[in-house]
């Protein structure tokens, strides 16, 4: 059975001193968890949240990473620079970064394949626009963005990935798809992970994004095919991200 894994994304919040606190916080109401608990923070708490985790059941992860090994690319992090900080895991593709800075879904492998060569564990996003769905193209979509963000990877490499499943309409409106529309169309992505991987798509593990919070946690994750969360707003306040990752 795949293990559940909740994933805060802390988007562009919290300073080091917060980050500190919200971790310190957060650390006793999660200790019982029986989910992968992890925070993506920005990479100036890294060092704050490394040593604050030290100990305990949370991981860290970063919200971004650079392909090419190092060099002269100004402002950007390897995945070397990453997992010497103390991440383990790290977002890619988020929606936030395809319409704001750029990302596409070729970026998006790059990216994915740099992760996993320095043996990061990326959490891979992908998700549709309104008019899209609106559209009728939400399966044709998401499959095409998952299975691009996974060329050139083995499927044994495959099955260790995360992929969210972040409808971008859903992402801080506070509108959350239905647990029966976020479970269909991670079954999509499931079956074009199977289309090419086989059997690694019984063990990926696919998030629902978007909204997420303490009041719909549960029936998200009573889906069969949904395997966590990755929180943004909700995953900014200890009390809310602990009753998250308790969806029991
Ligand atoms: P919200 O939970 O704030 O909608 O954000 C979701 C998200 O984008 C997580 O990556």
């Amino acid at each position: 059975m795949r293990k559940p894994i909740i994933a805060g994304n802390w988007k562009m919040n919290k300073t080091p001193s917060e980050a500190r606190q919200l971790v310190q916080e957060l650390a006793p109401l999660v200790a019982d968890a029986q989910c992968d608990v992890v925070v993506c923070t920005p990479a100036v708490d890294f060092a704050a949240v490394s040593e604050a985790i030290r100990g305990t059941n949370i991981k860290l992860g970063a919200q971004n990473v650079h392909w090419k090994e190092s060099g002269a690319y100004t402002g950007e992090l390897s995945a070397a620079m990453l997992k010497e900080a103390g991440c383990e895991y790290v977002v890619i593709g988020h929606s936030e970064r395809r319409q704001y800075f750029g990302e596409t879904d070729e970026t998006v492998n790059l990216r994915t394949r740099a992760a996993v060569a320095a043996g990061l564990t990326p959490i891979i996003c992908v998700g549709e626009k309104r008019e899209q769905r609106e559209a009728g193209y939400t399966d044709t979509l998401v499959a095409y963005q998952t299975l691009t963000a996974l060329t050139g990877l083995t499927a044994e490499q495959v099955a260790k990935v995360v992929i969210a499943y972040e409808p971008v309409w859903a992402i801080g409106t506070g509108l959350t798809a239905t647990d029966e529309q976020a479970n269909e169309t991670i079954g999509v992505i499931r079956e074009a992970v199977r289309s090419a991987y086989g059997d690694a798509a019984d063990e990926v593990r696919i998030q629902y994004g978007g909204s997420m919070n303490p009041k719909n946690a549960h029936g998200l994750m009573l889906q069969p095919q949904i395997d966590g969360g990755l929180i943004g707003g909700a995953s900014l306040k200890a009390e809310d991200f602990s009753k998250v990752v308790h969806f029991e």
